[in-house]
């Protein structure tokens, strides 16, 4: 059976509820989200759920992380079915601030970080994006001090740069990533993919194939640099104008000569029409 979760909009309601799910010292997970919901959040919450005895899941479209050039205001909001998905896996709280509780007139502070978040993959393509999302990600950690916070592998370096930063600031969070969850042909579950048009959804598993064909020549010791030409050829020859299509630590996400050099994995950024994926995965 399914019960409702508490909606709290305002942070002195926040403390509130807070106050009461940890009132016999219950261990809480937070699942930081943007919404439009799908199976991916899903997994997340689930895996929260065997982590904590309370869940609290956070939905609230972050303006800081995306340029103005960006699909801020066009983002996918489902807040309806959202609230249903949640209510349907025992969500406890869902917090869902607007822009003036988490930027108040005069807000003056950001969080900068270093270490993955400038290694030249996504912060290459959108350098406002990490300063947004570890302020706001900060804010959340602050706002409901969870023990546990759980992020999805597939935003690969937001979960190495969350993880550090959680570490560096001391917040007293545990951050736990979570494997991807893909569709049936392997495209990676995403609240962008609703962009795609018929045909460029049909096109678009061709990233995870070249990711997981690259991977095997890799594990068969195959020249790196050969190897990732190949599947960034596979994805360019798919129609994809390619951002990145790297191959790298998978801890801190340097770039790597040899996959010798300690555990490997590849990263991608590609634009189908209009649509930007990104997709990861491990050799
Ligand atoms: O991955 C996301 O949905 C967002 O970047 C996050 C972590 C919720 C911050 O706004």
């Amino acid at each position: 059976m399914s019960r409702s979760p508490l909606i709290v909009r305002t942070v002195p309601a926040l403390r509130r509820a807070l106050d009461s799910l940890r009132a016999k010292k219950a261990t809480t997970a937070l699942v930081p989200t943007m919404g439009a919901l799908h199976d991916g959040h899903v997994s997340l919450v689930r895996l929260a759920k065997r982590r904590a005895a309370k869940l609290i899941v956070s939905i609230f479209v972050n303006p800081t992380q995306f340029a103005p050039s960006e699909d801020f205001s066009s983002y996918p909001r489902t807040w309806k079915a959202d609230v249903a998905k949640l209510a349907a896996e025992n969500v406890d709280l869902i917090w869902n601030p607007d822009v003036k509780t988490m930027y108040p007139d005069g807000f003056a502070t950001r969080i900068l970080t270093e270490g993955p978040a400038t290694v030249g993959l996504e912060d290459r393509f959108r350098p406002h994006f990490f300063g947004g999302v570890t302020t706001v990600v900060g804010k959340l950690f602050t706002q409901c001090r969870p023990d546990f916070a759980i992020f999805g592998e597939k935003d690969f370096q937001q979960l190495r740069v969350v993880t550090r930063m959680g570490r560096d600031l001391d917040l007293g969070v545990k951050v736990i990533g979570s494997p991807t969850v893909r569709e049936r042909d392997g495209l990676a579950m995403s609240s962008r993919n609703v962009y795609l048009s018929a045909e460029e959804r049909r096109v678009a598993p061709a990233l995870y194939r070249a990711m997981k064909e690259t991977a095997k020549r890799l594990r068969a010791g195959d020249d790196i640099k050969a190897a990732m030409a190949g599947g960034a050829e596979l994805i360019t020859d798919a129609g994809f104008i390619l951002d990145y299509f790297e191959a790298r630590h998978a801890d801190t996400l340097a770039p790597i000569g040899s996959t010798k050099e300690g555990p490997v994995r590849i990263l991608v950024a590609a634009k189908l029409g209009k649509t930007r994926l990104i997709d990861n995965f491990g050799v």
